[in-house]
């Protein structure tokens, strides 16, 4: 089918041919044909870049050109969200019918917030989570939505994020049963489950516009799943170093999948020791200059130095111990070809759009404390095979599992090559988990009783797999629960929230986080210290399981504890009668310990240094720690507690730039961070009204021509003429702005 063929408007198919589309794919013909176009709901479920996002794109603008209606994209992930931004960008030079531009948007952060600006938009992308806040902050413009668009629908698998993305899409049918649903999927076994649930027709395929091989690699020979065999050679002892070698070799890129962090970062670096023979001398160039951009972005850490080296072989790895901004750079030098092998742990396979010639699974286990070793889910490793074949650069893909033994190449081909995907299955019923759903829907009143919110939770997928009797037992503990803690109250037949069950839902907080600082509001320690309140939220779950101490840091914690004992507000488990509990604790101290030195300004480096960290974990710590401070904050707010109320206070915006106290008025001004602040304290500018007096040239050689001029656009304040001309022409050196954290 021709893209002039499509019952879209004009302006919307002159988009699509500008950038070098003309024809439809195979899957993306069959959704229309679907009726997708003409307002049916659909599952779309079909191979890793067979052009999902498409149709999605299609139905939007056909919902806001012609029917004056609004859209929501639902992402589980803020990298994705991104990417789409980027992906419908494309299209916000057409005009709608009132002579106004097609507006999209993005909102992914702050969950305390009804983002009321969001109502220009007529595309909103967003995750999953921020759009369950919103619905808990019930935003006006929600009821407006037309058409929500679901991708990776068969995350509804996944315990932590399935739940939530569940409860949103039965909300947004509640609200609205008007609403047109667009869920796209990777392949499953039970699409048709998901697309009864979602009162939705089906369309399956298994088209790809690249072919894809898969096989497994037994010592030097590559079987095939359709019967090929293929020969590699066998330059090293580790056959996934000689395949991705192979690939290079050959012109390709190829992408390796490692079980844990440790080993894409061990395996990148086994593999960089060979492909310097293979690079050319240009390409050694450009990577030099790349890898410079790697260690410029951000504080120089020893996890961005390793990163950098290996960039200039050619090689990188990638997981969620990166900072964000390396994590991009690796991904765009991917893209672009420059890195030809990339490690990485399996979470890149949910994430963005990264294909590769050849796709190597070198470990098909995980393991889990307590659990043991178990093997990965089919659907997992369909993910990963699929990111195999890079449209316009290689004729087919290739996925590669390795085989130790033929025992295990049998295994391997029986279990992942030729089994089908598993069947998605419901994760609602889980107390911890819908805790917070429960309460949310008495809150923004989708329902007042008991029965009510039965018939909420009987719309969820849940209730579809399981009926809705199998949760009611939870539920109706949960509700015993938020009512014992003071969420909810009764009124005859009805169930209403108070204030504080009310403000917990709003800010998105776990009902047992919000028990566990409500009672310390109730029982202040002897001395109230910052580590009481960075301890506090690290013994909330919200704070989740983020840094564990090391072996050896035990006892240097269980000492830290002692010399803090009395600025906790939770008493100290005992380290005989509740030795887990106590290990929790220290995993706390640690967590708190970790936020207080980012609050006295210890370099990055020197913090994760200390504490073993890496990056990644650091920022989700920090903004863990934003969020959870926030919430103290605003629960201050509902029993007069002023103390507590002013140190949480202080501490959010700390925590936000990571500084002492005194830094606090100059931060406020754009472009000054912990890092360019401290400078400017040290040279004596200590308040905004010392900068308004301050000599342009000073400041110009403390922060830079482009810092400095800004600063003092923000403070006001007398320059000359000639030295602002002089700025303005950017004579003064072109030093970029650059943003602090
Ligand atoms: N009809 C088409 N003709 C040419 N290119 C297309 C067409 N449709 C989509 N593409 C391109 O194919 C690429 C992959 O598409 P898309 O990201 O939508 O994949 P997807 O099906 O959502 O995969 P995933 O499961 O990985 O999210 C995009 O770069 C897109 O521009
Ligand atoms: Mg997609």
């Amino acid at each position: 089918m021709k893209i002039t063929e499509l019952p879209v408007p004009e302006s919307v198919k002159e988009v699509l041919l500008r950038s070098g589309i003309a024809e439809l794919y195979p899957p993306q013909e069959e959704a229309v044909r679907a009726g997708v176009l003409e307002g049916k709901n659909l599952v779309l479920a079909s191979p890793t870049a067979s052009g999902k996002t498409l149709i999605a794109e299609l139905c939007s603008l056909k919902h806001i050109l012609e029917k004056n209606g609004k859209v929501v994209y639902l992402t589980p992930l803020r990298a994705l969200a991104s990417e789409k931004l980027d992906e419908f960008k494309k299209y916000t030079t057409i005009k709608k019918a009132n002579g106004k531009r097609v507006n999209v948007g993005i909102s992914t952060g702050d969950f305390d917030s009804t983002d009321p600006w969001l109502e220009r938009y007529d595309v909103i992308i967003t995750t999953n989570e921020k759009a369950d806040s919103l619905l808990r902050h019930r935003a006006k413009w929600m009821d407006e939505i037309s058409l929500i668009v679901a991708d990776e629908v068969h995350l509804l698998n996944e315990s932590e994020r399935g739940p939530t993305l569940e409860v949103v899409l039965a909300r947004l049918m509640q609200i609205n049963p008007e609403i047109q649903i667009l869920a796209l999927s990777a392949t499953i076994n039970n699409v048709d489950e998901i697309a009864s649930w979602l009162k939705a027709s089906y369309v399956t395929t298994e088209w790809r516009p690249v072919p894809l091989k898969e096989g497994v690699l037994l010592h030097d020979e590559i079987q095939f799943k359709d019967g090929d065999a293929r020969k590699i050679e066998r330059k090293t002892k580790d056959n996934t170093i000689n395949l991705a070698l192979n690939t290079v070799k050959t012109g390709g890129q190829a992408l390796v999948f490692a079980s844990t962090r440790k080993n894409s970062a061990t395996m990148a670096k086994k593999i960089a020791e060979h492909t310097g023979d293979v690079l050319s001398k240009p390409m050694k160039r450009t990577l030099e200059h790349e890898a410079e951009k790697i260690l410029s972005a951000g504080e120089r850490t020893r996890i961005s130095e390793s990163l950098a080296e290996l960039v200039r072989c050619g090689t990188a790895f990638h997981h969620a111990g990166l900072a964000g901004a390396h994590r991009k750079l690796v991904e765009d030098l991917f893209r672009q070809g420059r890195i030809k092998v990339l490690t990485a742990t399996p979470t890149l396979a949910f994430g963005v759009n990264l294909p590769a010639r050849t796709v190597i699974i070198q470990d098909y286990r995980r393991y889990e404390a307590g659990y043991g070793y178990y093997p990965i889910s089919v659907l997992e490793y369909k993910q990963m095979a699929g990111r195999a074949g890079r449209p316009k650069y290689d004729k087919e893909g290739e996925a590669v599992l390795i085989a130790k033994t033929a025992d295990e190449a049998d295994y391997l081909m029986d279990s992942f090559v030729l089994a089908r995907p598993e069947r998605i299955w419901s994760r609602l019923a889980v107390e911890k988990i819908i805790r917070g759903h429960v309460l949310a829907t008495i809150a923004s009143d989708f329902a007042h009783t008991e029965n009510g919110i039965y018939d909420f939770f009987g719309k969820t997928f849940y209730a579809y797999q399981y009926d809705v009797k199998a949760i009611k037992s939870i539920i109706a503990k949960i509700l015993k629960y938020l009512y014992d803690e003071e969420m909810l109250e009764l009124s005859g037949e009805n169930i209403y929230a108070t204030k504080f069950g009310k403000r917990v839902s709003e800010l998105y907080i776990d009902p047992a986080s919000a028990v566990v600082i409500r009672d310390a509001l109730r029982q202040k320690p002897a001395y109230l210290t910052d580590l009481s309140l960075l301890h506090l939220i690290a013994h909330t779950p919200d704070m989740g399981p983020v840094m564990r101490p090391y072996s050896q840091e035990l006892d240097q914690m269980a000492v830290l504890m002692e010399e803090h004992r009395n600025e906790f507000f939770v008493e100290v488990p005992n380290e005989w009668s509740d030795h887990i509990a106590y290990e929790e604790f220290l995993g706390e101290i640690k967590t708190a310990l970790v936020l207080e030195g980012w609050i006295e300004e210890t370099s990055e480096e020197k913090l994760l240094e200390r504490f073993r960290a890496q990056p990644g974990d650091l920022y989700r710590t920090i903004e863990n720690a934003k969020w959870l401070l926030h919430a103290t904050h605003e629960l201050t707010l509902l029993w007069k507690e002023t103390e507590i109320r002013s140190l949480a206070y202080e501490l959010v915006e700390r925590v936000t730039k990571g500084i002492k106290k005194e830094l606090l008025p100059i931060v406020k001004l754009e472009g000054i961070g912990r890092v360019r602040g401290r400078m400017m304290f040290n040279s004596g500018y200590k308040t905004v009204e010392d900068i308004k007096y301050a000599k342009m040239d000073d400041l110009v050689r403390l922060l830079g021509a482009g810092t400095a001029k800004k600063v003092k656009e923000q403070v006001g304040g007398f320059v000359k003429k000639e030295t602002w001309e002089k700025l303005e022409r950017g004579e003064e050196g072109k030093q970029k702005v650059l943003t602090e954290y």
